[in-house]
């Protein structure tokens, strides 16, 4: 069959490299992809919001199946269009998708449907919201509604920062109109889990845990990024939180979009806080997570078409997932200067150190192929990743991986998957 993945970063890569490995696929493109997953896959230079111009590059190469990975098109509604014009697509509908597309929407949803997760109010204008604050707890948490580049949380600890915040949101409008509402929400403290889980509309399938680092610099310094560095499992995941989430936070989910006339199908991934008072959901998001996927997808042993047609066809209740019972940690190399100012068109050297080795995997996230060879494009420039038979030997692993790897105001953190020695 002839697949089409739709979008450019890591996340893609991870997921072209997974469908590669499917006997049943022949063919594979993707729109626009980068210079990894050209290496795979047929790309063409058309942007993941181009929804005409996919479905059209569909049709006309009669493919089979469109994998969506990014949440721009999934929450502006390009499943919608690929399933109207006959496309078989792998990704939540425009309606489904609002949980991650609308913060205001999934608290909603999680209060109406008792569904643990941080206390909260939610406010259309400034005034109202300016108001609140000064009864709210500090640190307290504001969050845009719409979708900002993973850039539309706050963490503010004091009346003044938080003042700030609602002005620069709701009347600023810095994340353009995605602070036409707000959320301000209780501070939770506790660790992080990513959880990746696969839909069909009813039934729901965990994927094998992950931790994501988002700030750049190490002991989670420095700014916000879009994550510098996933490990998976998290040693923090245990049965006992897992059993807790499937009854009270992921099948309750599921059921709710259900209810709603909203049957989500595809990836939910869940950002939970694992606090004192048990696990909490911070966020919905409608896709793989990136860079969680990159460590997620090589440890499955399904075939990832198996998969996503199950979630197409409401058959996932009849499929066994399965993992490795190993370890992946993947290290970010970015460009100096990230996620603020940084310089492109750096020459990647030492790429080809990743052929033909089993368990090594290099992912494009912002790399060009020009005719002085690869070279960088971007803040994240790719994810090394590598497998272990423990976290340990996972990381001691990744990071021997990252030192092949060589171009000018190259970074990364040194301490993915420090927690880990922690556990
Ligand atoms: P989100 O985009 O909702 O995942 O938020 C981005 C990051 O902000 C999360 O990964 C957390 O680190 C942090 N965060 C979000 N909501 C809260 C909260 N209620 N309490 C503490 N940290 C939060
Ligand atoms: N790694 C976090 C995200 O994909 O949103």
């Amino acid at each position: 069959m002839k697949v089409l993945i739709v979008g450019s970063g890591g996340r893609e890569h991870a997921i072209a490299l997974a469908v590669s490995k499917s006997p049943k696929v022949e063919k594979i493109y993707c729109c626009p992809g980068n210079a990894g997953i050209a290496r795979i896959a047929e790309c063409t230079d058309i942007k993941a919001m181009e929804f005409d111009k996919i479905v059209f590059h569909a049709k006309e190469k009669k493919v089979d199946l469109v994998i969506v990975g990014p949440d721009d098109p999934l929450v502006g509604g390009l499943v919608d269009a690929l399933e109207d014009a006959g496309i078989r697509a792998f990704g939540p509908r425009r309606n489904a998708a609002v949980i991650e597309g609308s913060k205001a929407f999934s608290k909603e949803l999680m209060k109406k449907y008792d569904i643990p997760t941080a206390q909260y109010a939610t406010f259309d204008n400034a005034a109202d919201a300016l108001k609140y604050l000064d009864s709210a707890k500090f640190p307290t948490v504001l969050k845009a509604d719409g979708l900002a580049l993973g850039k539309g949380v706050l963490i503010c600890n004091t009346l003044d920062e938080a003042r700030n915040g609602i002005k620069e949101i709701m009347l600023d409008k810095k994340f353009g109109t995605a602070g036409n509402k707000v959320v301000i929400e209780e501070f939770l403290e506790g660790r992080e889990v990513s959880v990746l889980t696969f839909c069909d509309g009813k039934t729901i399938k965990v994927m094998s845990s992950a931790q994501d680092h988002k700030r750049a610099l190490d002991n989670d310094e420095g700014l916000n990024t879009g994550g510098m560095g996933t490990f998976s499992p998290s040693p923090f995941y245990t049965k006992k939180v897992d059993d807790f989430c499937k009854k009270y936070i992921y099948k309750p989910t599921v059921d709710a979009m259900a209810a709603e006339g909203r049957p989500f199908k595809g990836v939910i991934f869940f950002g939970l806080m694992l606090t004192k008072d048990g696990p909490k959901v911070l966020e919905y998001n409608a896709r793989f997570g990136d860079p969680e996927a990159q460590v997620v997808l090589p440890r499955m042993k399904n075939d990832i078409i198996d998969v996503c047609e199950a979630c197409i066809d409401g058959t996932l209740s009849k499929l066994k997932l399965e993992f490795e019972d190993n370890a992946a940690v993947c290290v970010v190399l970015a460009s100096k200067g990230y996620p603020l100012k940084y310089e492109r068109g750096f020459v990647i050297k030492g790429l080809e150190s990743f052929d033909d080795r089993d368990g090594y995997y290099c992912f494009h996230a912002g790399t060009k192929k020009t005719t002085k060879g690869i070279v960088t494009n971007g803040g994240r420039v790719l994810g090394v990743t590598a497998k272990g038979e423990t976290l340990k030997k996972a990381r001691a692993n990744a990071y021997e991986a990252v030192k092949w790897i060589e171009f000018d105001n190259k970074y990364c953190r040194s301490d993915i998957g420090k927690a880990i020695d922690e556990a």
